[in-house]
């Protein structure tokens, strides 16, 4: 993961550098640091680094000025987090990189530069781009960073300083992304970032680094160099200023702030939905969907559970076999590929470096038609599938995904019923009865939303817990696997989730009183039995804590506990029975006093393998 920001220009560019640093946390937060050629002659480089926050690195800039710089913020890979293996790293004093990805041969390279008289002081892969660069240095930047990207096995991105020439970047992609920024011609200035939202407050003129280039950024000047050498255009994007509103006020976290946004991301994403047609998909959907008769979803995390609840709904609903797959297994599994198949990536960011990659696997076994649902506009991901549906979330900011996930859901609903459609199974009334159960699914959540107090209460059970059991059944397993994951991720505490079923078949081995187990049930074909698996669970002492809803009868008794959902909702279910558990996760993280927002290991866009 990591991000990079780069700049050259006639003014001070460490506002610069620390602002699109504070706009890439999402991409790591172990530490950060900036280098810079100073104003002396000869000039020197120097750096400040920091294992807090940007936050703290900032105030600690205040007095720094520079017109040439590269900042990082940092994902721990290789070395743990500690100021020595923050980046940027310099070479002999006079070359400063900062790196994003994995450097696979760094062994190998270290230990021929070491013989080569190199002395290593940290413990990262990425220490040796700097030497590297070092030792090809013969008076150009570029001429040096292409020597040395030739050496280098992995996917990364990097950009690289010498204080040799001022007023110069050379930046580099292979396998993580990389754009160019554009400054107002009349100051010259340029940039380099891992994301255009880095660069926001300065441009929104960006190019978009493809696999293999080499770019020269100067004062004045953009050079863009292909994987033969060649200079090449890359064309340029203009990428609208985020609108979204990144206050806190008056939540205490993000991820609370978007969990109450719920209601309204799904209102949006249902904005221009007037009815059921290919058309939600893209330009190319109505000569693309008539065609599938069978669909594969690549995923990770969160991401993956919206997949595996639409495998329900793309197959009871419109009769079309589903396959859900993890994007980090599929891409390296022997499977047999199905040129006929619709390839639905999902994924939030649509940066995630398995499912991108996943989604390259599955194009090149001739899988071409391909969907993208994603909710940033101009990601990596949307620019490489024939079909896109953008959600419209708005900026998540949490890592623990919460509103990206329930909008995912409304699209995968909306592609399941256009399949339906076309294949002659969604009657119009049939049609009109889920349009209007969507369109009343803002409201439904807003009742949801009202349950917090309730699960307050519940959070001061869990707070001092160190495992947890989510149950589910059918639709609502992946909801199980859900709320463990919101659970684990934010508060530490560990979490598993199983179909109901399953938990005789080994983990009933781990209930007792002191496991709390957490079922998801409301009343649907499968009701019954998950009653029976509960009861399974009561007999060994175990505390079950119970999201139901009127009519599945289950009533609050000795170690049963309930919280009564306020609409039985059908299909649509999995999106309001998720709400209470992203509320019980943060409540229970929040009592634990863990860092909400930004919990520890974690990065928002997981861009590394
Ligand atoms: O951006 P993506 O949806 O591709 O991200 C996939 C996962 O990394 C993500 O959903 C992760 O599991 C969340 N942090 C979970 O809350």
């Amino acid at each position: 993961m990591c991000g990079i920001v780069g700049a050259v220009s006639n003014h001070n560019i460490v506002p610069v550098l620390l602002e699109g640093l504070r706009r890439l946390e999402y991409r790591g937060y172990d530490s950060c640091g900036i280098a810079y050629l100073d104003g002396a002659q000869p000039a020197e480089l120097k750096r400040l680094r920091s294992i807090a926050r940007v936050g703290e690195l900032t105030s600690r800039a205040q007095a720094v000025s520079s017109l040439t710089g590269i900042a990082h913020t940092r994902w721990a890979t290789h070395g743990a987090p500690s100021e020595t293996n923050a980046h940027p790293h310099f070479s002999g004093g006079e070359i400063g990189v900062v790196h994003n990805g994995i450097i696979e041969n760094f062994e190998p390279l270290r230990a021929r530069l070491k013989e080569a008289g190199y002395a290593f002081i940290t413990q990262t892969d990425s220490e040796v781009v700097a030497h590297l660069v070092h030792s090809h240095y013969r008076g150009d930047l570029l001429a040096a960073v292409q020597a040395t990207v030739a050496e280098m096995v992995g996917a990364f991105a990097i950009a690289v300083v010498s204080v040799k020439e001022p007023h110069r970047l050379v930046g580099a992609r292979a396998g993580s992304p990389l754009v160019a920024g554009l400054g107002a011609a009349a100051t010259g200035e340029n940039f380099l970032a891992s994301d255009a939202s880095a660069l926001q407050p300065v441009t929104q003129r960006v190019m978009y680094l493809e696999e293999g280039d080499l770019v020269d950024v100067r004062l004045g000047s953009i050079r863009i160099i292909d994987r033969e050498g060649a200079s090449v255009e890359r064309e340029v994007h203009v990428v609208a200023p985020g609108s979204d509103s990144v206050e806190l006020e008056p939540y205490q976290h993000y991820m609370q702030k978007e969990i109450f946004e719920q209601p309204r991301a799904i209102a949006d994403t249902l904005e221009s939905v007037a009815g059921i047609t290919p058309a939600l998909f893209g330009d190319k959907a109505a000569a693309i969907l008539p065609k599938i008769d069978r669909v594969l979803i690549l995923a990770a995390g969160t991401s993956f559970y919206a997949g595996l609840i639409a495998r329900d709904w793309l197959e009871s609903i419109a009769g079309v076999p589903c396959q859900v797959e993890i994007a980090s297994e599929y891409r390296y599994r022997d499977s047999v590929p199905n040129p006929e198949a619709l390839v639905i990536t999902i994924s939030q960011s649509g940066e995630t470096a398995d499912t991108l990659s996943a989604l390259k696997h599955a194009q090149s076994l001739g899988q071409q038609h391909t969907l993208a649902i994603c909710n940033v506009p101009n990601s990596a991901l949307v620019r490489q599938t024939e079909l896109v549906y953008l959600t419209r979330a708005g900026k998540e900011i949490g890592v623990a995904s919460t509103k990206a996930f329930t909008t995912q859901l409304v699209a995968l609903f909306l592609l399941a019923l256009t399949l339906a459609k076309l294949r002659g199974r969604l009657t119009e009334e049939r049609e009109a009865s889920y349009l209007r159960q969507l369109r009343h699914l803002p409201a439904a959540l807003q009742a949801v939303l009202a349950l917090e107090p309730q699960i307050i209460a519940w959070a001061d059970v869990f707070t001092p817990k160190q495992h947890a059991l989510f149950l589910g059944r059918g639709l609502h397993y992946p909801v199980a696997l859900e709320g463990a994951l919101k659970l684990k991720e934010i508060s530490y505490i560990h979490a598993e989730a199983y179909p109901a079923g399953e938990l005789k078949h080994g983990p009933l081995a781990l209930v007792d009183r002191d496991m709390p187990v957490v079922a998801i049930a409301p009343k649907d074909a499968l009701i019954e039995k998950l009653k029976s698996n509960l009861q399974e669970v009561r007999a060994r002492g175990g505390q079950l804590y119970v999201f139901a809803d009127a009519d599945s009868e289950l009533t609050p008794g000795d170690g049963v506990h309930v919280i009564r959902m306020p609409e039985h909702y059908g299909a649509l279910s999995p999106i309001l029975h998720v709400l209470p558990l992203q509320l019980l996760a943060y409540h229970t993280a929040v009592k634990r006093g863990t860092d909400v927002d930004k919990p520890r290991n974690l990065a928002k866009s997981v861009t590394v393998e």
